[in-house]
C-alpha cells in the first residue's frame, strides 16, 4: 500500500474523537475526526493493512468528509463497497472494517459530547 495514493491517510494529534479496531484478518484501522458544529471538518484514517484496506479507509473518509454527524452515521460497508466496483469478494471484510471503525469514532464523539 502506498499512503501517498490516499488524500486522508494519516493520524491527527488532537482530534475531537478517534477509534481503532482490529479486523477479523488481524489488520488494524484507525479513524480520527475533527468537528465544527457537529459537522466533520477534518478526517484521517490509518491502517497497517493491505491495499484494499487502504482503499476502503479512503473511501469511507471521502464519504464522511464534510457531513453532519447524522448523515455520517449513514456511511455503511455497502456504500463503501458500491464505490469500489472491483473490490474482490475475499476483501469485502475490508469495507466492513472501515465502516465499523468510522462508526466507532462517531460514537466516541457523541459520547465525549454527552459528558462535557
Ligand atoms: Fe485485512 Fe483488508 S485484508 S482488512
Amino acid at each position: 500500500m502506498d499512503p501517498s495514493d490516499f488524500q486522508h491517510f494519516g493520524r491527527l494529534n488532537d482530534p475531537d474523537s478517534c477509534a481503532a479496531i482490529k479486523g477479523v484478518c488481524g489488520d488494524e484501522m484507525e479513524f480520527y475526526l475533527v468537528f465544527r458544529n457537529d459537522r466533520i471538518h477534518d478526517i484521517r484514517f490509518y491502517t497497517d493493512g493491505c491495499e484494499y484496506t487502504g482503499i476502503c479507509g479512503e473511501t469511507a473518509a471521502k464519504l464522511a468528509a464534510g457531513r453532519h454527524i447524522d448523515d455520517a452515521m449513514g456511511v455503511s460497508a455497502a456504500m463503501i463497497r458500491k464505490e469500489i466496483p472491483g473490490l474482490p469478494e475475499d476483501h469485502i471484510h475490508c469495507s466492513i472494517l472501515a465502516a465499523m471503525t468510522l462508526m466507532k469514532a462517531l460514537a466516541d464523539y457523541l459520547y465525549r459530547k454527552s459528558i462535557t
